[in-house]
C-alpha cells in the first residue's frame, strides 16, 4: 500500500477536504496512474451528500471522482495494453467478475458483481474504493482506456461518465439520421447527448430550463432550441419525439415530455433525482409510450464511444477548476450554473500538504 493525496467529504453536511488514502501497490493486471484530470459529475455531488441514501448509502470518507484521464506510471507484469507513459483513462467501474453472462458481453454494468469507481466494497483493500479526486488511482487493465492522441486531455475527461452514458442509450435506441430526438437538461450530460446526436445525424431538439443557455445549445448542435416553461413551445412539438434522452438531476415533469412522443416513441432516464418521479398512465397508454433507463456502458462500447469521438472530434465543453474549488462548483452545479462540465486540474493537489 501507499499513500495518495485526494480530497474527500467526511460526512454528508461536510464540504470536501484535502485528505490522504491508501492505495494498493499494482498487482498483477493493475495499472497505475498519476491522474491529470478528473471531471466532477453531478453523481459525484448526489454521493458526497448522500442523495442517493434509499439506493447506494454513501460510505464516509468518500472520494468521489468517476472521469478519470492520466498518465501511466507503473504496469503489473501481466499489463500488455498499456506502458508507462501513455494517457489512460478510467470511468464509472473498475471492477467485475469476469465470468458472468454480462461481463462475457462486455455489459459488466449490468454484471451483479460490479465495483464502481468510488463508494464501493473494494476487493483489495477491504474498504470502500476512492475515486479520481487524488493524484493517482491504481485499476485492473480491463477497466483503463485508451484516449484518442487528438483529443485535449482535460476535455476528453467527461467522456469517461458523461460521454458514455448519453452515447449508449442512444445506441441502443437506434438514434440515427432521419430520427428526431430530444435532449432534456443542458449539463454534463445533456451537453455530450446533444453532441453525440447531431454526430449520428439526428435532428436534435434540446429542451432547457435557462434560456441563456439557447445560443450554446445551436453552437453544441441542436437544431432547435425549446424553453421547457413555455407550455406554448412545447406544445408545438407534441407527439412528435422518436426518442428522448432525460438528463436532469432534480424533480420534473416528465408527463410533459411523455406527450411530446410519437406513437412507441421512447424516453429514457440517465438522469437520477433523488426522490421518485410521478408517471401518468395516460401519458403512456395513449401512443404506446415508453419509459426506460440507462446506467453508463460497458468496457467495449466505452472504448468504441472514445474512438469515435476521436474520429468525429469530440470532446466536452470544460471550465477546467483547481481542486479548491470543487466545494464552489458543486454550489453551481445544484443551480445549473455549468457550462458545461467542471473538471479538476489534479495539478492544484501538489499545493496540499
Ligand atoms: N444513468 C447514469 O449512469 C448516470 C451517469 C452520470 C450521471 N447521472 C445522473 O444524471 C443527472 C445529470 O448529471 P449531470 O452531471 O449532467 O448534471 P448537471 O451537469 O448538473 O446537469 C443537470 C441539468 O439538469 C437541468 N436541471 C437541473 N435542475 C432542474 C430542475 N429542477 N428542473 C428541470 N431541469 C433541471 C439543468 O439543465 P438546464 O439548465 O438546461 O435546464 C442542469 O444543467 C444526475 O442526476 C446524475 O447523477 C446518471
Ligand atoms: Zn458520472
Ligand atoms: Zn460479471
Amino acid at each position: 500500500m501507499y499513500k495518495a493525496k485526494a480530497y474527500s467529504a467526511a460526512s454528508e453536511k461536510s464540504p470536501l477536504a484535502s485528505t490522504t488514502i491508501a492505495r494498493r501497490d499494482p498487482t498483477e493486471n493493475d495499472v497505475q496512474i498519476e491522474i491529470l484530470f478528473c471531471g466532477i459529475c453531478h453523481s459525484d455531488l448526489h454521493q458526497a451528500r448522500n442523495e442517493w441514501s434509499g439506493v447506494m448509502p454513501t460510505v464516509y470518507p468518500c472520494v468521489p471522482g468517476h472521469e478519470i484521464v492520466g498518465r501511466v506510471t507503473k504496469t503489473g507484469p501481466a499489463v500488455i495494453k498499456f506502458k508507462v507513459g501513455d494517457l489512460a483513462a478510467v470511468g464509472c467501474m473498475v471492477d467485475s467478475d469476469g465470468t458472468c453472462s454480462e461481463c462475457k458481453q462486455f455489459l459488466e454494468q449490468f454484471c451483479p458483481n460490479l465495483t464502481l469507481t468510488y463508494n464501493f466494497p473494494d476487493k483489495h483493500t477491504g474498504g470502500v474504493t476512492y475515486g479520481g479526486y487524488s493524484d493517482s488511482i491504481v485499476v485492473d487493465q480491463k477497466f483503463v482506456f485508451k484516449v484518442p492522441s487528438n483529443l485535449d486531455p482535460a476535455g476528453a475527461a467527461p467522456l469517461l461518465c458523461a460521454g458514455i452514458t448519453t452515447y449508449s442509450p442512444m445506441r441502443h435506441w437506434g438514434v440515427t439520421k432521419g430520427k428526431k430526438v430530444g435532449i432534456v437538461g443542458l449539463g454534463g450530460l445533456g451537453h455530450m447527448g446533444l453532441k453525440f446526436a447531431h454526430a449520428l445525424g439526428a435532428h436534435v431538439v434540446l429542451f432547457t430550463t435557462s434560456p441563456n443557455k439557447k445560443q450554446d445549445a445551436l453552437r453544441l448542435g441542436a437544431d432547435e432550441v425549446v424553453i421547457s416553461r413555455n407550455a406554448d413551445e412545447m406544445a408545438k412539438h407534441a407527439g412528435s419525439f422518436d426518442f428522448i434522452l432525460d438528463a436532469v438531476s432534480a424533480d420534473h415533469d416528465i408527463n410533459a415530455y411523455l406527450n411530446l412522443l410519437r406513437r412507441d416513441g421512447n424516453i429514457t432516464l440517465v438522469g437520477a433525482p433523488e426522490k421518485p418521479l410521478a408517471v401518468s398512465a395516460f401519458s403512456l397508454l395513449f401512443g404506446r409510450h415508453s419509459i426506460s433507463g440507462s446506467p453508463i456502458g460497458g468496457t467495449a462500447e466505452t472504448q468504441e464511444m472514445l474512438d469515435f469521438c476521436g474520429k468525429h472530434n469530440i470532446t466536452a465543453d470544460v471550465e477546467v477548476i483547481p481542486i479548491q474549488k470543487v466545494n464552489e462548483a458543486y454550489d453551481r452545479l445544484v443551480k445549473a450554473d455549468v457550462k458545461y462540465r467542471f473538471v479538476i486540474d489534479m495539478a492544484s493537489l501538489k499545493n496540499e500538504a
